[in-house]
């Protein structure tokens, strides 16, 4: 099993090194622009192996795509990221001619890989790769929900004063502030619905601090996040690794699904080793469809700034 992760930043770096702590993949290249960063990012995670007790091989390499052949699963996070006040969204210039021209370059090394797609605004991107590359769809997946439901997830055990490993949370639609919807009504403490323990008042806090989850850290710490998008992006190369058809919410190309066409949002999915085995759809409540709709409408406008 070999991983390939483009970008050897913060959230590329967090995602190596959870994906090596799990030590289920052979090895894991990075791949970054920047002179010896890679490299050097690759020996210093190599050098916790001892100490951590992993096997995987991890090594860094300086734009050099030969490296990164016959990857099993690829991994885009090289891009620039939000600065406090940004909006996700407001990153499309730079970041789609970068996205764009890195899956062209690892497909011409892995024409059989899984792609994640971490970059931002990340829906979008993940459109991008379905659009310019010749990949089949159920290997294109964009990794937001899984980051977005562990905040969600994190702000309920908060509002309930229970552990997290009780709390059973999605959040779907489209990985923004705006687009995000946390499954409130289908949230629930050991099978028993959160609104059995907290008021609405309280529903709407958690509902709202999870929306604003990625700016309240990004607020915090000068740049965006990076341990909880790792494990989130470590978790689903795990799933499509050992195939353990698990669901997760990931943007995903839909053709009806959700009643929605030619986009990619964030849906319930089931990963195994074919990538995207299967959409989930779920029962929506009314005003859940309908933000649902409404974030859909967000993701398009955002596609149209794509020159594809
Ligand atoms: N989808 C999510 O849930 C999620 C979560 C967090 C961050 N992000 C996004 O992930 C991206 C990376 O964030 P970060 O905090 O790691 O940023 P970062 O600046 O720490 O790292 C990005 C890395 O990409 C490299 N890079 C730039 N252009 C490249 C290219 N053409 N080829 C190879 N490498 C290149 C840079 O040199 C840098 O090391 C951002 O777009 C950010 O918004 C997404």
């Amino acid at each position: 099993m070999k991983v390939t992760v483009v970008g050897a930043g913060a959230v590329g770096a967090s995602c190596a090194e959870y994906i090596a702590m799990k030590n289920f993949a052979s090895e894991v290249v990075l791949l970054d622009i920047k002179e010896g960063y890679a490299e050097g990012k690759a020996m210093d995670l190599m050098q916790t192996a001892s100490l951590n007790g992993f096997d995987t091989k991890i090594t860094g390499t300086t734009g050099d795509y030969s490296k990164t052949a016959n990857s099993d699963i690829t991994v885009i996070t090289s891009g620039i990221p939000r600065k406090p006040g940004m909006t996700r969204e407001e990153l499309i210039g730079i970041n789609a001619g970068i996205v764009k021209s890195v899956a062209s370059s690892l497909l011409e090394h892995s024409p059989n890989t899984t792609m994640i797609v971490v970059s931002n605004p990340m829906d979008t991107m993940t459109y991008l790769v379905h659009k310019t590359t010749d990949l089949p769809k159920n290997r294109i997946i964009g990794m937001g929900g899984a980051l977005d439901s562990a905040r969600f997830k994190y702000r309920l055990a908060e509002a309930l004063d229970a552990p997290i490993s009780d709390i059973d949370g999605m959040v779907i639609g489209g990985h923004s502030d705006k687009g995000m919807v946390p499954l409130i009504s289908h949230a629930a403490r050991n099978s028993v619905k959160v609104s059995e323990f907290l008021s609405d008042d309280r529903m709407k806090q958690v509902v709202e601090d999870t929306k604003v989850g990625g700016a309240t850290l990004t607020k915090l710490l000068g740049t965006s996040a990076w341990y909880a998008p790792g494990a989130a992006v470590s978790s689903l190369v795990q799933a499509i690794a050992c195939d353990q058809k698990k669901m997760f919410p990931c943007s995903a190309y839909l053709e009806g699904e959700y009643n929605l066409n030619d986009i990619c949002i964030g849906v319930p999915v089931l990963l195994g080793k074919n990538g995207i085995e299967k959409i989930v759809e779920i029962e929506l409540s009314d005003a859940e469809k309908a933000k649902m709709q409404e974030s859909a409408e967000g993701v398009s406008k955002t596609n149209t700034l794509l020159q594809v």
